[in-house]
Parts: structure tokens; sequence; C-alpha cells
């Protein structure tokens, strides 16, 4: 049978995948922002996880054709006649931290208005165990009013694609992949295997595949919160964190985690899910959350430690003028959602410090959007009595930060350990 394919959510995640399954099957990329639709079928992604040429080579502009390609589309009656039906919507957690399950739910009610007999939807949304099956499947189920592993199936596949990392695409990460049956683990599988070089592997169960996915974030969140826990002890010890990971990295078990500030949607939200699952099945989760607490207090610590730093440099702390480097929530790569260096900033205005705030990757008006800041994308022309550098963006790293200082007295404070001898204080 012909594979058409529908891609539903064309964000980090759904348009690395839709673009590589583009180049040799016929693809329909389906999402419900107009805007986002509007730029991709102009061959440019804002996210920049696609080059333009790339898209652009793959794009098509005729939905009827048979030919291989990827159609984007804000319609829902253009993947009407899919076969498979690839869900990559967005999977938060709300203000108390609960998983947030609305945009799984209405790309499920969406699909399952369209499921024909013997259609395969796949997951690849970070979930917690049993949510394809206990919460999506039943959704599709009662808006296609057929019946699931008899007249549909369902498959999970998680994403490990790294935001801004060119060099681990999406095509080099080997990939996890699952079935609601034996069978439909096999297509599932065969049908990634056919695109990612890297190779797959196939999990017994769907629950298998969640769960791999989750633990896999959880994991490095754990890490990074060991690590930072290190950093808040060797500050109090007046010993280099940085210089002892790097002496205790020398040997070959050692895993060579950095302390640093935990944001983004995946590492800082995914242990939630898990954690929000356990406490279902009746087991309050110790460690998962006590990473969680650890790294969700680093934006406090952070400031906490600029503070101390101005002042051991005798510096007016009420007024002083600040400089933050960097607000999205990683180096290189323009995503600020859930950007914990939103904590630094707020704690560092409750000092009564004024604070500029330059990203050469943030998009301003997103960051107005989402955080009501102010953040300027090109090289202020001003001077500061302290700069905290939060992001390694490349550009920062060779940035000359003595022209950016008032006189003498002014300090750097280098949260990612990058600047060397640039920076009086590092995390
Ligand atoms: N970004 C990452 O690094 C990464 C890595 C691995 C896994 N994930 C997981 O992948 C999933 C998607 O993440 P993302 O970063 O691509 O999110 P994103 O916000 O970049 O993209 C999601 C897209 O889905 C669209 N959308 C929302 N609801 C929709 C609906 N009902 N129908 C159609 N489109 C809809 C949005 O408009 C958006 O364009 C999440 O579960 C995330 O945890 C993300």
């Amino acid at each position: 049978m012909k594979k058409k394919i529908a891609v539903i959510g064309l964000g980090y995640v759904g348009l690395p995948l839709a673009r590589l399954f583009a180049t040799q099957y016929q693809v329909v990329g389906f999402d419900i922002n107009k805007n986002r639709i509007a730029e991709l079928t102009k061959g440019t992604d804002k996210t920049l996880e696609v080059p333009d040429e790339d898209l652009q080579a793959v794009l098509v502009t005729d939905f009827n054709t048979n030919a291989k390609g990827l159609y984007c589309t804000d319609a829902l009656q253009d993947v009407a006649d899919c076969t498979y039906y690839i869900i990559t919507v967005p999977t938060p957690v709300d203000k108390n931290n609960r998983p947030d399950l609305t945009p799984l739910y209405k790309a499920s009610e969406s699909v399952g208005s369209v499921l024909k007999k013997g259609d395969i939807v796949i997951y690849e949304s970070t979930v917690y165990p049993g949510a394809t099956e206990e919460e999506c499947v039943p959704v599709l189920e009662k808006h296609s009013g057929l019946q699931f592993n008899k007249d549909f199936f369902a498959g999970y596949s998680p994403e490990r694609i790294n935001p801004g990392d060119k060099e681990h695409t999406i095509e080099k990460i080997l990939k996890v992949t699952s079935g609601s049956t034996p069978e439909i683990g096999i297509q599932v599988d065969e049908l990634y295997k056919s695109v990612i070089t890297a190779g797959t592997h196939l999990a017994p169960t769907i629950q298998v595949a969640e769960a791999a996915k989750v633990i896999e974030n959880a994991q490095r969140d754990i890490n990074i919160a060991f690590v930072n826990e290190l950093a808040k002890i060797f500050n109090l010890l007046n010993i280099d964190t940085h210089a002892v990971l790097a002496a205790a990295a020398t040997k070959w078990n050692f895993l060579p985690f950095k302390p640093g500030l935990v944001g983004g949607h995946c590492i800082g939200v995914d242990p939630y899910y898990l954690a929000q699952k356990a406490q279902e099945a009746g087991y309050h989760p110790e460690i998962i959350l006590a990473g969680r607490r650890m790294n969700d207090s680093m934006g406090h610590y952070v400031a906490s430690e600029v503070i101390k730093l101005m002042l051991n440099h005798d510096l007016k702390i009420k007024g002083a003028s600040l400089l933050v480097l960097g607000i999205t929530f990683k180096e290189n790569c323009p995503d600020v959602r859930n950007t914990k260096v939103v904590d630094v900033i707020q704690h560092l205005k409750g000092y009564g410090t004024s604070i500029d705030i330059y990203d050469p990757w943030a998009s301003p008006e997103e960051v107005m959007r989402e955080y009501g800041l102010v953040t300027i994308d090109s090289m202020p022309n001003k001077k500061y009595d302290a700069i905290v550098l939060t992001v390694a963006h490349q550009e920062f790293i060779t940035l000359d930060l003595d022209v950016l200082k008032a006189d003498a007295a002014a300090v750097v404070y280098d949260v990612k350990g990058i600047l060397a001898d640039k920076a009086e204080a590092k995390l």
C-alpha cells in the first residue's frame, strides 16, 4: 500500500521529521498556527532547525500531486487521505507542574475525525507511560467511531532531537519505535528505518517506549541537579567547581555534566510527567522531584551570587546597571520556552538593579509576548556595573567584555563557565 504521511504539529520536532520523510514519501504537514504555515510555505523555518534550502528542496505547492515532498497546510481535510498520522504537538505542564495534555487531546480529536480503517496513528510527543493508550486512543475511537487494534492502530516513537545541534540531526539519531500490536510495531519500525540512517530500536510495547523517553530526560535532570548541588557546596568552600569537574572527568566512568540553569520544555518538564504517573500509582518520587527542586532553585541562586560578587567589589546595588547576555533556554538556538534566565532577571530586578538583556538569537517580539521583557538583538553601546553571561551562544565566547565595563570595579559573572579568566566569578 502506498504510504502517505501526515505530520500533525510542525514545530521543533515535527518540521525536521516531516522534511526527512518528504525526501522519500508524500507528506502533508498540518499545523493549527496559520503564521507557521505561511512562513513554512515561503520556505523559511524560524526555529532554524531545518535550513531553508533543505526545506525548499522538499516543499510542494500542489496538494493533489502523487509525488514525494512536503505540503504544508492548516486545513484538516488536506490530511484526510493519509494512512499514517504522526503527532508532534507540545506536552507542557500547567502552573502547578501537572501534565497538560490539552494539545494532545485536540490533535487526537482532529486525527480521529479523519481516521479510516487500516490507518496508524503514531505519537512522538513526550508523555508518561500509558498516556498514548489510556488518554489518546479513547479520543481517536470516540471521534472516528472506529475500534482500536481492529480498525486502526497506534504507535509511539519518541523524538530525541536536540535543538540547535547541527551535528546530531534527526536521521543520525537512533530512534526508538513501538506499535500497539507486534505486527504494527514492525510496520512502524520499518517506516522509521527507511529514513533514519542511524537505525531504530523496536521496543516491545508502547508503554516501554514512552517510559524510555521520559527517563532519558529525567536522568539528565537528576545528573545536572547533582552538579548544581556540587557548585553550591564548592562555592561555599571557595573551590572552583569547573576545575573539580575537569579533574574528576579524567576517570573513565565519571559523567561530564556541568552546573547551570535547566530550562526548555524537555529536561525541566518531562520529569513532572513521570512524577505524576508515579504518584497516581501510589509512589511519591523522591529523587526525581528533588532534582527538579534543585534545578528550579538555580535562577535565584545565580542572582544572589551576582549580588554577592558586586558587594565584594564595593558596587552599589540599587540602581546598578547590569547586562544579561542571553535569554534563550540553551546556546545557539532561538527557543525561549521555559527559560530560567527569566528567574535570574526577576531576582536581580528585585534588588533594584536596572537590566539590559542582549541576545542575538532570541526574537525580541517573542520574549516580550512570553515574559513582558525588552531584549536587544544587537550589541549594546553602553557601559555596565555587572555583566552576567547566562547562555553560551557562540557570539559571546569572543566578546570583548572590557569595553562593556563601566569602570575597574565592574564585574563579570559567568554562569556557563566558558569565559576563563575574563570573569571575576562563575557558577
Ligand atoms: N524541542 C525538542 O527539543 C524536543 C525533543 C524531543 C521531544 N520533544 C517533544 O516533542 C513534542 C513537540 O515539541 P516541539 O518542541 O516540537 O513543540 P513546538 O511548540 O515547537 O511545536 C508544536 C507545534 O504543534 C502545533 N500544534 C499545537 N496544537 C496542535 C494541534 N492540535 N494540531 C496541530 N498542530 C498543533 C503548534 O502550533 C506548533 O507549531 C513535545 O512533546 C516535546 O516534549 C521536543
